[in-house]
């Protein structure tokens, strides 16, 4: 049995989910982290039903404090965390405005959920894990990072790429700790948010998007949760600093 834990935020739903699943079948101990307490508790049931261990903890992205005392309960419970996985976040709501149209506000919630949120578990997270020299962090940006978002808005690019320099600087500040500090960068994954955000598209706006991915699909969750549970695990120890592309060619370095 893997004694190990992973903390997984935004597991109420979409990738989450399935990121919480998948680690739960290789024996993880999962922790989901969102606001929602009954879709969280739906994720644990899930699990529990399929034989794998689930717990969930409410607790807001947004906000600080809520976050510390998200960590230092899991820590006191479970003794560690091994696997801080930064999942929550997303894009707008329907079309995105452009960013002269945006208010101050609406910068600063996106940028909270996306990129603040990512520095402040990790800056919570990282301290036990210095002291017992091990750890594993896998933050989920987007294909945003590499090109203009077009499902979502000017902050939200800005926070996936942030979210690129902040994982690249703590991969240089924690490595010789023996914290891995890793990457993600999904493309157009059907999340539930995403197929219904996808549904609303004319059938030429999806042949234009489809047009796009060489692979012509877009991605399953299970896709980015496969991707995860390897940049966590052993087979990925020596993967450090690096920036996962998960999206079927639409972005190619
Ligand atoms: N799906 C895609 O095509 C795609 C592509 C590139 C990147 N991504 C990224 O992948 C991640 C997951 O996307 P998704 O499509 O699975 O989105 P989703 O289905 O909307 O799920 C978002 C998750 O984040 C949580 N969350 C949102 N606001 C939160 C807050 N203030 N505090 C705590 N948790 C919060 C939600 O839980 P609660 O509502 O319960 O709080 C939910 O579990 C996001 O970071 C997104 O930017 C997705």
């Amino acid at each position: 049995m893997n004694d190990s834990v992973a903390l997984v935020t935004g597991g109420s739903r979409g990738i989450g989910r399935a990121i919480c699943q998948t680690l739960a079948r290789q024996h993880w101990l999962v922790v989901a982290v969102a606001r929602d307490r009954q879709a969280l508790a739906a994720t644990a049931q899930t699990i529990v039903a399929a034989g794998g261990r689930c717990e969930h903890f409410v607790c807001d992205a947004r906000d600080r404090s809520a976050i510390d005392r998200c960590v230092t309960t899991i820590e006191r419970e479970h003794g560690k965390i091994d696997l801080l996985v930064n999942n929550a976040g997303g894009g707008t709501a329907g079309r995105p405005l452009a960013a002269e149209e945006m208010r101050d506000q609406d910068w600063v919630d996106m940028i909270d959920l996306n990129l603040t949120s990512v520095y402040r578990f990790c800056r919570a997270a990282v301290p036990a894990m210095k002291a017992r020299r091990s750890g594993s962090i896998v933050n989920v940006a987007s294909v945003a990072a590499h090109v203009a978002s077009n499902l979502s808005n000017v902050a939200y690019t800005a926070a996936k790429t942030g979210m690129v320099g902040l994982s690249r600087h703590l991969a240089k500040e924690l490595g010789p700790f023996g914290i891995r500090v890793n990457t993600i960068a999904p493309g157009i994954v059907a999340s539930e948010r995403v197929a219904a955000k996808y549904e609303t598209y004319s059938e030429a706006e999806r042949a234009s998007i489809l047009g796009r991915i060489p692979l012509g699909r877009i991605g399953r969750v299970e896709e980015v949760a496969a991707v995860v549970a390897f940049l966590g695990s052993d087979a990925a120890s020596y993967i450090h600093g690096a920036l996962i592309d998960i999206n079927g060619g639409l972005f190619m370095d």
